[in-house]
């Protein structure tokens, strides 16, 4: 498996009222991890348009490693999908030793301009 592009702890603060991690925070490292990897082929700004239907399949806590790794799918004329799957290594367990899927995502981006509309990737 390739290296992740991102790796993160779950901090307290990423917690809901009632202790829970918070969904929004995993999506918003997926969509930071998504963008790493769209960075490297895309040279323009790039924002969000689409996240596919994420499923949490397993939970995350404080304490535990986030480790998201995102594959390039598919480049279009002005966007770019990425694939992200989230692992999580367990608090208290030795890195890379126990990794366990917690959910995965398909991130759309769009190339835009000045004006904040799309343009081609990578032209001019
Ligand atoms: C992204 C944005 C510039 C696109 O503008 P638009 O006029 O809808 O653009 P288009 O219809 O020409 O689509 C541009 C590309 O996005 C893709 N796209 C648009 N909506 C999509 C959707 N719902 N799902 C997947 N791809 C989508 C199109 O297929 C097209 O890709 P391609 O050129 O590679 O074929 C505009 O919707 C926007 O500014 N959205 C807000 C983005 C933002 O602020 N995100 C941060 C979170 S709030």
């Amino acid at each position: 498996m390739q290296e992740p592009a991102i790796k993160v702890i779950a901090m307290p603060s990423d917690t809901n009222p009632d202790g829970n991690m918070f969904g929004g925070w995993i999506v918003s490292m997926m969509d930071l991890a998504g963008a790493v990897e769209a960075r490297k082929l895309v040279h323009h700004n790039l924002v969000t348009v689409a996240i596919d239907n994420i499923v949490f399949h397993n939970p995350v806590f404080v304490g535990d490693c986030l480790v998201c790794h995102a594959n390039v799918e598919k480049m279009g004329r002005t966007s770019i999908t990425v694939k992200v799957d989230v692992y999580v290594e367990r608090k208290n367990r030795k890195a890379g030793q126990h990794k366990e899927k917690v959910t995965e995502g398909r991130f759309v981006f769009v190339a835009i301009g000045e004006d904040r509309k799309p343009v081609p990737i990578n032209a001019g």
